[in-house]
This record gives structure tokens, sequence and C-alpha cells, in this order.
């Protein structure tokens, strides 16, 4: 059965609201003309991000297939909230993680791939950068990273982000076939600084090593220019804040606004 119409979400961060808030929003996405969800990260927190997918995916009853955003790992690990989640979306088959990796044909000609994607520190002024994000203190392996030094957080940061930008390299070559004609990419950290915004402009130095990842950015340049043929759409969240970037005739790159508090639907994304 080909998919004609999803329902693009990002950081949603459902575990912020009650469950009256939460049960309005479900429906609400129900309520729409899409066959499927599509969710580009910052869903929960460790501690509740299992739940609230079987929740969400319980109410709707939709194909979900989603990435995970920095705040899903949030009060756990990497290594254990992936372990988690692929034994949640083993048991249930409305629950897709694209980091799998899944390459997903949506009809005869377009495909959905995607990984989670992590900030790198490698655009901007990561050395002298005042920033620090919650993701040092709360998540293990960037906890245990930033304890020893600042350099060494930036290696690991390099590290998670290398592998999921190596993940979705092999996944985008096995997603080629003859018929292709789009692919759809989903990942949670904007990989070009154009589209990282904040207030309508990019990100200054200090924030832009936390808020955008050179590593899927090159996977996905590379890609476009030896795929010319192939139109290829990019849907991106973290910042909180819209932008539309075109590098070339056949890439495009959204990224989604959000609020805290006030979860949305970005836009019904047709196939
Ligand atoms: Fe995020």
């Amino acid at each position: 059965m080909s998919t004609n119409k999803i329902a693009w979400l990002t950081d949603i961060h459902l575990n912020f609201i009650k469950n009256d808030a939460r049960n309005k929003f479900y429906q609400s996405i129900s309520k729409t003309d899409a066959d499927a969800i599509l969710i580009t990260g910052d869903i929960a927190e460790a501690t509740d991000l299992c739940e609230i997918l079987s929740e969400f995916s319980t109410q709707t009853k939709m194909p979900i297939y989603f990435v995970l955003g920095n705040h899903d790992y949030y009060s756990g690990s990497v290594a254990n909230v992936r372990e988690r989640i692929l034994k949640l979306c083993a048991e249930n088959i409305n629950l897709i993680w694209l980091g799998k990796p899944e390459i997903i044909p949506l009809n005869d000609h377009t495909v959905l791939v995607g990984h989670d994607g992590w900030a790198d520190g490698r655009y901007g002024d990561f050395d002298h950068s005042t920033v620090t994000l919650n993701d040092s203190r709360l998540i293990a392996e960037l906890f245990q990273a930033f304890l020893l030094n600042k350099k060494s957080l930036k290696n690991e940061m390099q590290r998670l982000a290398d592998v999921d930008a190596k993940t979705l390299e092999q996944t985008l070559t096995q997603a080629i076939n003859i018929n292709i004609k789009k692919i759809i990419i989903a990942t949670h950290v904007p990989p070009f600084p154009e589209c990282s915004l904040h207030k309508g402009k990019q990100s200054d130095p200090n924030w832009l090593p936390y808020f955008s990842s050179k590593a899927t950015g090159d996977v996905i340049s590379v890609f476009a220019q030896k795929n010319p043929a192939i139109s290829i759409l990019v849907l991106c969240g973290h910042t909180h804040s819209n932008a539309l970037f075109k590098p070339s005739k056949n890439l495009e790159i959204k990224a989604g606004r959000a609020q805290y508090y006030s979860p949305k639907l970005q836009e019904i994304i047709d196939i």
C-alpha cells in the first residue's frame, strides 16, 4: 500500500504536557488526512519515551516513523535508549525507528530514510563557545566525556554524529534503485548552518556548534551531487525555528518551528 500524505511533527516534547492535552494532540493528528506520521525527534525523554510512543500509537493507529532527538536520551544513555527502542519497535509494527536503519518505500518512486543525528561542534566556534547544554549533564555518554574536559566532550559529540552520519550514508546508498525519484531524509539536528536559525537569523558561532551537524550535512551534500536526478527533501528540528534552505536544484531542507507545552503539526507532506 502506498503512502500519499505524511503528518510531519518535530520537537513535540510530549512529556511536558498532561494526559488530557496529549490525548487532544493525538486526536488532532488523527483527524488530518495523513496516512502516516513522521517525527523528527525530541518526542519525550528517556524515562517516558517508550510509554509515550506506545500511547501515541494506540491512540492514532497509524504508522509512526521517527528519529530521536537529544532530549529523547535525557536521563538515559544512547546505548540503553536505542536498545529499548529496538525492542519496542519489534513489538509494535506501527512504530518504526528510522535509525535501525530502515528504508521505507512510500510509493514506487519515493522512499523515506533517516537517522537521529547529533550536533558535532564543527560549525561555529566550539572552543570559545560559552554554551553548555543539558545534553552534557543528562546523556550518560556525553556526561562522562564532559567530566574529563571540553575536548573530550567535542570528541564524543563527533563520535556520535559520525556513527549516525555513516549509517545514513550506507542507508542512502542502499535506498537507490532505478525507479527512485525522491528521497525524504528525517534527522533531528539541522545539517547546515543556513537552516539552523534563531529568531530568523542564522545561529551565531556561540550556539552553532550545538545546533548543526556537519557530519550529516556532508553526507547529504555528496549524495545530492552524485544523484542529480533524485529530488531530496530533508526534514529536521532541534532549533525550534522555521527554516527553508535550498543549496542545490535537487536538495531542499526544512527545519520545523516548535514551542514547549504546545505541540503542533508542522505540515502535511504530499508524497
Ligand atoms: Fe533537540
